[in-house]
């Protein structure tokens, strides 16, 4: 076991499945304590138990990030427990699939709170303490969809657009603190996330990156050079997805 992040302590939302949940597990075997934010309690404690039952350090903090006036009280209570924090994931997101006219406002709603609002929510929490420490890492899970677009997920690339921009202008203000930022685009990626889409799924998901893909790519963000910063990686299937 490489115990890169040893003494690091590690905050990752989205944890309770999918890419989330394979980071968080990635650093504590890494030997960070890790944070676990997600809606779903049952899924983040039984994600705890496998962390503690290989040796690591696990804490369950249940939360909806749409819910921007949790935020604050919420790494109140992560500060009050951990003291500090070295790196957040900033990984929950949501997307609906489908044509422009036929995507409702609250549907808008929901990928832009998630999305967009609850990173910038999230973020400003961690900041003030990483400037103040001098070091930190921010890793925001974005996607090819902050990339380019795509039919039928107008909404959902223009939140990762917003997560993009976002991401690239935290680097250049925060670089002078010592703080490294960066964005992991994922391509398609075998998870829950299309657990509601209606229409079928292109290909065959043993095609898809897995989770452990990105967990890989996100601790290289973390681990890294004292000298250099990963700003971005993309992530593409090895095979097309016919
Ligand atoms: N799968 C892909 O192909 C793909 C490709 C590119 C980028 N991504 C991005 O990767 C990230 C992770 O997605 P995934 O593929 O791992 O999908 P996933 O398995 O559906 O994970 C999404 C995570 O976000 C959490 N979440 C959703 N709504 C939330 C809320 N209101 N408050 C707090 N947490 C919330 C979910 O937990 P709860 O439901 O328990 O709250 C879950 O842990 C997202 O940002 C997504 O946009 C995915």
């Amino acid at each position: 076991m490489d115990a890169t992040l040893t003494n690091k302590k590690a905050v990752i939302t989205g944890a309770s499945s999918g890419i989330g949940a394979s980071i968080a597990q990635k650093f504590a075997e890494a030997k960070a304590e890790v944070v676990l934010i997600a809606r779903r309690k049952e899924r983040l404690m039984r994600l705890k138990e496998v962390i503690e039952e290989k040796g690591g350090k696990a804490h369950v903090f249940p939360a909806d990030l749409c819910e921007g006036d949790q935020i604050q009280p919420l790494f109140e209570d992560i500060f009050r427990k951990l003291g500090h924090v070295d790196i957040l994931v900033n990984n929950a997101g949501v997307g609906f699939y489908g044509p422009v006219h036929e995507m409702t406002p609250e549907e808008f709603d929901r990928t832009f709170h998630l999305n967009v609002r609850a990173v910038f929510l999230v973020t400003q929490q961690v900041v003030p303490f990483m400037k103040k420490q001098k070091e930190g890492v921010i890793i925001n899970i974005g996607s090819i969809s902050g990339k380019r677009g795509m039919s039928n997920l107008s909404v959902y690339c223009a939140s990762k657009f917003a997560v993009t921009g976002f991401t690239e202008s935290l680097l250049e203000e925060l670089r002078a603190d010592n703080i490294k930022v960066s964005l992991i685009c994922p391509g398609l990626v075998n998870t829950e996330f299309f657990r509601n889409r209606e229409q079928p799924l292109r290909g065959s998901v043993e095609d898809y990156i897995q989770g452990e893909d990105l967990a890989d790519a996100a601790l290289l963000c973390a681990n890294g050079s004292q000298t250099a910063t990963l700003t971005e990686i993309i992530v593409r299937p090895r095979r097309p997805i016919a």
